[in-house]
């Protein structure tokens, strides 16, 4: 049955990785599937959010009535979000951004020539610790993806994007993080609070992650 507990909102969910081009023919990118972000969009749209969901390349159908916005690397990512957030309540940004991108795009598949060879990389926009620092800020919900430290790691992500909580996930668990149909989370809010969670399916964590994100709105009017 479709709820309207998330009606009047607008969200903007970032699902799947980016791609950062070489050349012609080849990239840098992560194993980001966007199941996570697309269980998320699917189940706002589903609760009577507006959803505009900006998406990296991935295999998945895009949910019924979720307007699509499709990217491909971190700065045309970049772009989409800024120019949709100033209608944006809440924003999610479950994608993987890559943080880097190739110095040079070369014009023409790179020919193979010594036996190493050196890529020259330079940061990309951090997206969200740029929503972080706007005047009229929406709530913000980051993800975390870590292999050691969750908790340390994930917290300076908060603080230091200023969000009002982050949904951290240590991507070396089994059935955790990228490309699985499951995720073993653990939610740090603005306020210090941590939530542990168990092992569950993405579209189950996705619900739970609009409760929390209702109750925070809930909070804040
Ligand atoms: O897509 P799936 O296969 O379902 O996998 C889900 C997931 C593992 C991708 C997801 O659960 C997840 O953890 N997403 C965030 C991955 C990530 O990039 O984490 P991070 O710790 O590197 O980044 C922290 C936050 O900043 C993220 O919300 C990210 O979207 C954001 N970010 C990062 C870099 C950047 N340049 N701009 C950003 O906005």
């Amino acid at each position: 049955l479709a709820g309207d507990d998330l009606a009047g909102e607008t969200m903007l969910i970032t699902a799947g990785p980016t791609r950062e081009e070489l050349d012609p023919v080849r990239y840098i990118s992560n194993h980001s599937s966007g199941k996570m972000g697309y269980a998320l969009a699917r189940a706002a749209r589903h609760r009577g959010a507006k959803v505009i969901l900006v998406s990296g390349p991935t295999c998945l159908a895009p949910p019924p009535g979720v307007e699509l916005v499709q990217v491909e690397s971190a700065r045309q990512m970049h772009e989409a979000v800024m120019a949709c957030v100033p209608d944006c309540s809440v924003v999610i940004k479950a994608a993987a951004v890559a943080d880097y991108r190739p110095v040079l795009r070369c014009g023409e598949k790179m020919k193979k020539s010594g036996e190493t060879l050196t890529l020259q990389l330079e940061k990309n926009p951090d997206i969200l610790a740029e929503l972080g620092q706007l005047e009229r800020r929406p709530l913000l919900v980051g993800f975390a993806a870590e292999t050691t430290d969750l908790q340390t790691h994930a917290a300076a992500k908060l603080a230091a994007k200023n969000l009002d909580m982050i949904v951290a996930n240590d991507v070396s668990q089994e059935g955790a993080g990228f490309n699985v149909s499951t995720n073993i989370a653990r939610i740090l809010y603005r306020d210090g609070r941590i939530e542990p969670l168990e092992l569950m399916a993405k579209t189950r964590l996705a619900e739970l992650i609009l409760d929390r994100i209702r109750e925070l709105l809930q909070d804040k009017r």
